[in-house]
């Protein structure tokens, strides 16, 4: 009762806040006319310069003017000794010698593809022929250029690119604007930005007003924003016939993008790369002194089965390679990695003999090769961690006069990122370790040696059980190429996979779409909020359409957590998650958060949710770190464990001591810092949405209130949510949809045999043999009843209905009796209704 009086003085806080903030500026927020929050200062970027009121003449007149001195200063910079040298260099690039074919077909057609190699110059050449051509005619000071990139890394990076071959800085007829970031000017007419970017534009002005041209780059990707984009801007051309499209693509299934908007011209780049000699795991293991006996040589697999559908064989075969590299390699080591990869992944896994072969094959090249930088591509950004920390603690490797150790990942600084594209001081050996990023999306130019190996982390979703899951898959054909050629861009180069042969000729020739593998939850708010019309029908016009099933599922848990209405219109909190580019269950926690007053521990919970596990669970110190993590919980929650973990960083931190305090805790000091800096992003984005401002109170002490952030964490993980179902010695746990679940072994709940709650909430469960719930969060009836789904919404009825049907389901007398009190004390509470 305690517990209901002050969720209710809560909601009622939250209610009469709503009510307050909702009369003024909402409205304008959600119609796309705000002046305020910096949703607005975002969309300035893309502004025309500001206009003095003046004639209509004399504004004209005024561009005029400001086109012919952007003629001159380009000129002058084009003549100057330094800009020459610019262009020669610019001249040497495959794209240059299309130069006019390219603004040939720009100028006859709306649509136009380009496609060519990575590094002949489609990114940085083709949106500054536009731009040097529109000034050259005259129209310097009225076109606009946008240009968008997949990932925030190259729109920053290729923007200072062109700024520098312009011969200027940024922010002047050259920005760029990605999350929360940017540099515009007055006189900037291209703007490189992120996909995700462009799309919140069109939130708010759904024509491009004042955008010449948009163009599109990497689409062979198949992002699901860039799909998304595509289907938007399709329809948007017909309403903007003046306006320019470009699309640009690597390897390029160009016929596939040509006949989806009705068979526009492809332009194609031809281009030239130096011979890259390729390695397979057996050709590497041989180069490294092994010779493969014929016990385990690794060469029929393959011929008359495909690797996936013999896991026996595969099996077999995994211990053979497994052997093999061991014996070359003399590491002990080495079987660790394998009992782990066995436990978490069926099939042969290249990174589990990865860390050992990497570091060796490294060596060597440190020692023995020519000079030249070495592309590392890894599954992902942990494994990159990870393999950083063991390099950084080698003798060779980690000594910073003879190797420059970099990682490369999205979302890192720009100080940071300049050192990638950087030549070292001679001697010194560059070393990148990279995701698939650095595939095709940056060039960094003095590549000699690739190692591959062979993965890449991919969403992948199973409409059918409704699962999402983020797992290292295999690569495709075509991303493996991609992979090899960054080796020969400047001089014949080498590149090392490792996995054998049989298993690349086994690779699918492409990888799917985004659009196909992962939930649409997101993606159907997007199409709701840009006012698109109804979601099955928008998608279906999509170049690949998504199943009906994963888009009925979408909408369906949209429909659940309250986002969406029963006519599939948004809510309030719809709008809200619009506007918070995370998925909806982070962005519901930190909604109710900073309602609720308790924004500081949830901003940990969402940033912890959002990276790499910080518990670290060493397979040789597993109870180690088990009993460490055992020491931040009490309260029978994997979320708050992690909260008490960071504050108590943070203090260690402080002190400096925050690189002990995680060695000692079994913390990752990278999962630490990212979640520091992720949650001062979070709470700018919900500046953005005017929820909190700077006289917010959140609370700053380790003296939350717990249920209280039970209730917020229910309310983001709901419909999660499973029962704890007691016998005599343990406990056991169902969930609706699958049944009997498991905990993973490193939940905090996995170490009692009884857990005082009737629930558990969880964030997300993992398919292996059995289904594992990691993250989890123990809670109440009451805060279940009150928190879990929609009841925000003030769909009462339905929300309990849906309760109602969860307890039917598990039979529990006990339950069923205790909802049935609840509830009248609920009707009560809500008679306002
Ligand atoms: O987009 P695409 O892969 O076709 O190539 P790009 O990104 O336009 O790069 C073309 C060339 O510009 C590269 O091969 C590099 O030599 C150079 N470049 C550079 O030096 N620094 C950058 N930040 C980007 C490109
Ligand atoms: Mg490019």
């Amino acid at each position: 009762q305690g517990l209901q009086r002050r969720v209710d003085a809560h909601l009622r806080e939250y209610l009469s806040y709503k009510a307050r903030s909702m009369k003024g500026s909402q409205d304008n927020l959600f119609s796309g006319t705000s002046t305020n929050g910096s949703i607005a200062t975002d969309e300035g970027l893309f502004d025309q310069p500001e206009l003095l009121p003046q004639s209509k003449a004399a504004m004209e007149k005024l561009l005029w003017r400001r086109s012919m001195q952007l003629q001159t200063e380009q000129r002058a910079w084009q003549e100057s000794s330094e800009g020459f040298k610019m262009l020669e260099f610019r001249r040497s690039l495959p794209a240059y010698k299309e130069k006019d074919a390219i603004l040939n077909a720009i100028s006859q057609n709306q649509v136009v593809i380009i496609s060519g190699e990575t590094g002949c110059g489609k990114t940085t050449q083709i949106p500054q022929f536009i731009l040097e051509s529109e000034i050259n005619s005259g129209r310097g000071a009225t076109c606009s250029i946008i240009c968008t990139q997949p990932r925030r890394i190259s729109a920053m990076s290729v923007s200072e690119r062109i700024a520098t071959e312009r011969g200027e800085v940024l922010g002047e007829t050259v920005g760029y604007k990605v999350r929360l970031e940017g540099i515009k000017g007055r006189d900037t007419r291209l703007l490189f930005c992120t996909t995700g970017i462009l799309l919140r534009r069109l939130l708010v002005d759904r024509n491009l007003k004042g955008v010449t041209h948009v163009l599109v780059d990497e689409i062979h990707e198949r992002g699901m924003n860039e799909d998304f984009l595509l289907i938007v801007l399709k329809e948007l051309l017909p309403r903007r016939p003046e306006l320019r499209l470009v699309l640009m693509s690597a390897t390029l299934d160009g016929e596939l993008f040509s006949s989806y908007f009705g068979g526009v011209p492809l332009v194609q780049i031809p281009g030239f790369t130096h011979p890259v000699h390729t390695y397979f795991l057996e050709d590497i293991l041989e180069k490294s002194g092994y010779r493969l006996t014929a016990e385990n040589q690794i060469d029929d697999y393959g011929q008359d089965r495909t690797w996936k559908s013999n896991k026996q064989v595969l099996r077999k075969r995994k211990s053979q390679i497994a052997s093999a590299v061991e014996e070359a390699l003399g590491s002990a080591d080495f079987r660790e990695y394998s009992q782990q990869t066995r436990d978490s992944i069926s099939c042969w896994n290249p990174d589990c003999i990865g860390f050992n072969l990497i570091e060796f094959l490294l060596c060597s090249m440190c020692e023995n090769e020519n000079p030249g930088a070495i592309l590392v591509f890894m599954t992902g950004w942990d494994d990159i961690s990870s393999l950083k920390d063991k390099l950084q603690a080698h003798p060779l490797l980690g000594d910073p006069a003879r190797v420059l150790l970099l990682a490369c990942h999205g979302s890192m600084a720009s100080s940071e990122q300049r050192l990638i594209f950087e030549r070292p001081e001679a001697g010194v050996r560059k070393i990148v370790l990279a995701t698939n990023m650095a595939e095709t999306s940056i060039t960094i130019d003095d590549v000699v040696f690739v190692i591959d190996c062979g993965k890449a982390k991919e969403t992948s979703y199973d409409a059918l059980n409704n699962t999402p899951c983020l797992l290292p898959s295999w690569i495709s054909k075509g991303s493996a190429k991609q992979r090899r050629g960054r080796a020969g861009r400047v001089q014949p180069g080498e590149c090392y996979h490792l996995y054998p042969r049989c298993v690349f000729d086994a690779f699918a020739d492409y990888q799917l779409p985004e659009i196909l593998r992962t939930p649409l939850q997101s993606l159907c708010l997007q199409i709701k909020s840009l006012k698109l019309g109804s979601i099955s029908e928008f998608l279906s016009k999509a170049l690949q359409s998504p199943e009906l099933l994963a888009v009925q599922n979408a909408i369906e848990y949209l429909k659940i957590i309250g986002a969406l209405d029963e006519s599939e219109n948004l809510t309030v909190l719809g709008r809200y998650l619009t506007m918070l580019p995370v998925e909806p269950k982070l962005g519901k926690m930190l909604i109710l958060g900073a309602i609720l007053y308790c924004l500081d521990p949830i901003l940990t919970v969402v940033a912890g949710l959002s990276v790499r596990d910080p518990f670290l669970a060493p397979l040789d110190k597993k109870d180690l770190a088990e009993a460490a993590k055992a020491q931040f919980s009490c309260d029978y929650s994997d979320h708050l464990a992690l909260v008490r973990a960071y504050e108590g960083w943070k203090v260690a931190e402080h002190g400096l001591t925050g690189y002990e305090y995680c060695w000692k805790n079994f913390l990752s000091a990278q999962s630490m810092k990212a979640i520091d800096s992720l949650r001062r992003e979070f709470q700018s984005l919900l500046k953005d949405t005017g929820l909190i401002d700077s006289n917010t109170p959140i609370y700053n002490t380790w003296s939350y209130d717990e249920n209280l952030l039970r209730a917020v964490i229910c309310y983001g993980l709901y419909p999660g949510i499973c029962s704890v179902v007691h016998n005599e010695k343990s406990f056991s746990l169902k969930t609706m949809e699958d049944g009997q679940v498991l905990l993973h072994s490193n939940s905090v709940n996995a170490r009692d045999t009884k857990i005082p709650y009737p629930w558990l909430v969880f964030n997300e469960k993992i398919k292996v043999n059995s289904i594992f719930l990691r993250d989890s969060t123990a809670v109440s009836d009451s805060v279940l009843l009150l928190f879990g789904g929609s009841i925000l919404r003030g769909d009462i009825d339905g929300h309990l209905k849906m309760l109602g049907g969860y307890l039917e389901f598990f039979m529990e007398p006990a339950l069923a009796q205790m909802y049935q009190s609840l509830r009248r004390e609920l009707d009560e509470l809500f008679q306002c209704k």
